[in-house]
């Protein structure tokens, strides 16, 4: 409901701020830089905070900086990684986006693979709503998948053939969708804890597949896993196994971290306003990505075939 989101961040902002500003002790006017979510998501919420922020700015005389949502969540591993320094390669993994980042420097972020369709977090939410489980359902999903069988179904990849290091998670939602629906007709209940393991197993092998694959052709030693779906145990689980077996550091942001938070956003303003990055007050919000403002760019690591 993007309408009822706009006016639910409207009301609340003032008073967050000021909570926040309490919460750590200074005033508005100790505050150096104002950084604010500039894209990608809902268009009225990020209206509603940048044109926030942009009075802030105003009416102390501090930068405006513009951040990414998704580069907001990869910079969250700095907040307790102070060990943790580019270059290194980031998975990040939402409700609405999952992408492979090359992180080069604090503020270039480069992606190198995404899924061409659902989010990994909108795949879980989605499953799970057909489920009976409520909005959203990623995070009883987890705990369901340690309850289950993960050999009682078998659901398509979500790892895109070829050369590339893309997803879609339209196909292995739609499986999961099908046998659930299947099951009803025939007067059948299917084990929800059976599909949330099946469900999980398969795209968490898929995710460790396509990200492992980008580290070899990277060479990046560290790697982030971030975002809302960072928090999901069996994902944890697998990265460290992962990682562990063929010496790369993994960084992943205690729980608090992952999901949406302010302090993330702060974290990748205050490198982008060292890298002078600053906006000015005709910064706009941008509902895909912030590509041109912000410094993200698409890339590929395979060598283009001929046309
Ligand atoms: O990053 P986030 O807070 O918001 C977006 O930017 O989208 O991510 C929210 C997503 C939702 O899809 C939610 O179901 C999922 O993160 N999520 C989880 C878990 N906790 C949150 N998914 C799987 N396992 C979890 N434990
Ligand atoms: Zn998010």
């Amino acid at each position: 409901m993007p309408e009822i989101a706009s006016r639910a961040h409207a009301e609340a902002l003032t008073g967050i701020t000021g909570e926040a500003l309490d919460k750590a002790g200074i005033k508005l006017s100790d505050v150096d830089a104002f950084a604010v979510t500039c894209a990608p998501g809902l268009i009225g919420a990020l209206l509603t905070g940048v044109n926030f922020a942009k009075g802030l700015a105003y009416s102390t005389g501090k930068p405006l900086v513009a951040v990414d949502h998704i580069k907001g969540h990869v910079s969250a591993a700095f907040i307790e990684h102070p060990e943790l320094k580019p270059p290194f390669l980031a998975l990040a993994v939402s409700g609405g986006h999952t992408s492979i980042m090359d992180v080069r420097t604090y503020t270039d972020f480069v992606t190198v693979g995404h899924s061409r369709d659902d989010a990994l977090g909108e795949c879980f939410d989605k499953t799970a709503r057909v489920l009976g489980i409520p909005y959203p359902g990623g995070k009883e999903m987890d705990r369901l998948a340690s309850l289950g069988d993960k050999t009682a179904y078998k659901f398509p990849s979500a790892a895109l053939a070829g050369d590339n290091l893309d997803f879609s998670f339209s196909g292995v939602k739609t499986a999961v969708i099908n046998t659930i629906h299947n099951a009803e007709q025939k007067d059948e209940k299917p084990a929800r804890e059976d599909i949330a393991a099946s469900l999980t197993d398969r795209v968490v092998r898929d995710v460790v597949a396509k990200t492992a694959k980008a580290l070899e052709l990277t060479g990046r030693k560290a790697l982030v896993v971030a975002g809302g779906v960072a928090a999901n145990s069996h994902l944890r689980r697998a990265f460290a196994e992962y990682c562990g077996k063929n010496g790369i550091a993994l960084c992943i942001p205690s729980l608090q971290y992952c999901g949406d938070n302010g302090a993330m956003i702060a974290v990748a303003g205050y490198y982008e306003y060292l890298a002078g990055r600053v906006a000015d007050l005709r910064l706009n919000a941008d509902a895909r990505s912030g590509k041109s403002r912000v410094g993200a760019e698409n890339a590929s690591l395979f060598p283009k075939t001929a046309e």
